[in-house]
């Protein structure tokens, strides 16, 4: 089984879904570790609820970025609990090279817009105040760049007319919860291999040329 960590910054309903999917068994690993930069995030409670080990390790504020100390923290967490795979939920920090160099092509990340569509903060107003009729959610691989990292899966969803940002946010954040687990199924099972920024996976047996 694959040890994974996940990292949040907020309610957690990602992570939540993460862990329920585990539980179910569609992906091949085991979520060990919830990090957080926010002691009052609610992903924490969760973690408790589900008896996984819950950590906060703040960090200061350096342009949406972890500082660098607080970053080789995060990695002597990760590798203390034997993690090989991060899991980004919700995580409202730029990732930097301490964690990239450690856990390279295996950090993944979701984003509730199409990329490279929106993205950054408030993804679903930015794609709503734009008028698109399609958004959607991106499970990418993170590299040192804000959403833009190669995709792993893409759900997308359409604009309903009258809806609010809110409704459309909503929407999307229901697929996230069934894209999340299913991008780290792909991931975690079958070969792949990555091309520049392109992610190619080998078709198993059984699957149509
Ligand atoms: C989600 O919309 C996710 O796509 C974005 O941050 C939000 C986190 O929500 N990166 P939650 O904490 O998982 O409920």
């Amino acid at each position: 089984m694959t040890r994974i960590a996940v990292f949040a910054s907020g309610r957690g309903s990602n992570f939540e879904a993460l862990v329920a999917a585990e539980r179910a068994g569609v992906f091949p690993g085991e979520i060990v570790l919830l990090l957080s930069d926010q002691p009052n995030a609610g992903a924490l409670e969760i973690a408790a609820a589900h008896d996984i080990e819950g950590r906060v390790i703040e960090t200061a504020k350096r342009r949406g970025r972890i500082d660098p100390d607080s970053e080789a923290l995060y990695v002597e967490a990760c590798r203390g609990a034997g993690v090989e795979w991060i899991c980004l939920a919700g995580f409202m920090r730029i990732i930097g090279q301490p964690l990239l160099s450690a856990f390279t092509d295996r950090i993944v990340n979701i984003h509730p817009s199409l990329l490279p569509s929106f993205p950054g903060l408030d993804a679903q107003r930015q794609a709503w105040e734009y008028g698109v009729r399609v958004s959607g959610c991106t499970v990418h691989l993170v590299d040192a760049g804000m959403d833009t990292g190669p995709i792993i899966l893409q759900q997308a969803v359409s604009v309903m007319e009258g809806e609010s940002a809110g409704q459309l946010a909503s929407r999307i954040l229901a697929q996230e919860h069934k894209a999340y687990p299913e991008a780290l199924r792909r991931v975690l099972t079958g070969a792949w291999h990555r091309e520049g920024r392109r992610i190619n996976f080998q078709k198993t047996e059984g699957e149509s040329a």
